[in-house]
């Protein structure tokens, strides 16, 4: 049977995750999420007190005894380092700054490109990350890539922060959406942009539900041709 896979990539609070972990089980796929790769392989760097913001000091980290393990339990990815389940650790405002600067090292991208290749040989699955349709997976049955203007993209982020009880200002939210997509898109090494035969999906103007509803749709007519 062949393989199908779909790579969606975009600028940070596009939804990429939520929408493609709903559309992936909707179509019984798997869902791959590379950031928590870059993130675990930040949290490692950091764990051991090196400086992140030297490219050799990140390099040694790469040693043959760093083990980064993504697995499947009950359907959901969970990060393994050197053994231990760091789901929930790479979650935390200082490992997300790590894994910003460790996939700018050429480095890190290549040691992870392996790793995400062979997920991808064996299951169907639905990608999300910033260079999949480029770089990674470029021949994907299906590439999408999921934006929103930095306003409903901030909005969104800003209304998440109020619900967590967080103080935060819209104006600094925007700010800092707007300065993330600048470096995120012009960084030397895999900067994001759209693959040229990607599809893009704005979801500006779309609810979570309908924006599930278009990439679904996108992902159905992608693999009919
Ligand atoms: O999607 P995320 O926020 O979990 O990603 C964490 C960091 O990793 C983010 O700074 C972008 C980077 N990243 C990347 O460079 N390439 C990918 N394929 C996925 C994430």
């Amino acid at each position: 049977m062949k393989i199908i896979n779909v790579a969606i990539d975009g600028p940070a609070g596009a939804g990429k995750s939520t929408i493609a972990r709903a559309a992936s089980k909707e179509l019984g796929y798997i869902y791959i999420d590379t950031g928590a790769l870059y993130r675990t392989v930040g949290l490692n760097a950091v764990r051991l007190g090196v400086d992140i913001h030297n490219d050799d000091a990140v390099i040694s980290t790469l040693t043959d005894e760093l083990c980064v393990e993504l697995k499947f339990v009950d359907g959901e990815q969970r990060m393994f380092l050197n053994g231990e389940d760091v789901s929930t650790a790479i979650r935390t405002p200082e490992a997300s700054m790590a894994a910003s600067r460790v996939s700018a090292v050429p480095a890190v991208r290549k040691y992870l490109f392996d790793l995400q290749k062979n997920l991808a040989k064996s299951n169907n699955c639905i990608m999300d990350g910033r260079d999949i349709g480029t770089v990674v997976l470029p021949d994907a049955d299906v590439k999408i890539f999921l934006t929103a203007s930095p306003e409903a993209r901030a909005t969104r982020r800003y209304k998440e922060l109020l619900e967590k009880g967080m103080d935060a200002s819209y104006e600094e939210v925007l700010a800092d959406m707007i300065k993330r997509d600048y470096d995120d898109s012009h960084r030397a090494i895999a900067p994001l942009k759209q693959a040229d035969d990607a599809v893009l999906c704005d979801t500006s103007e779309l609810t979570l539900e309908e924006s599930v509803k278009l990439v679904i749709d996108t992902i159905k007519i992608g693999i009919s041709k």
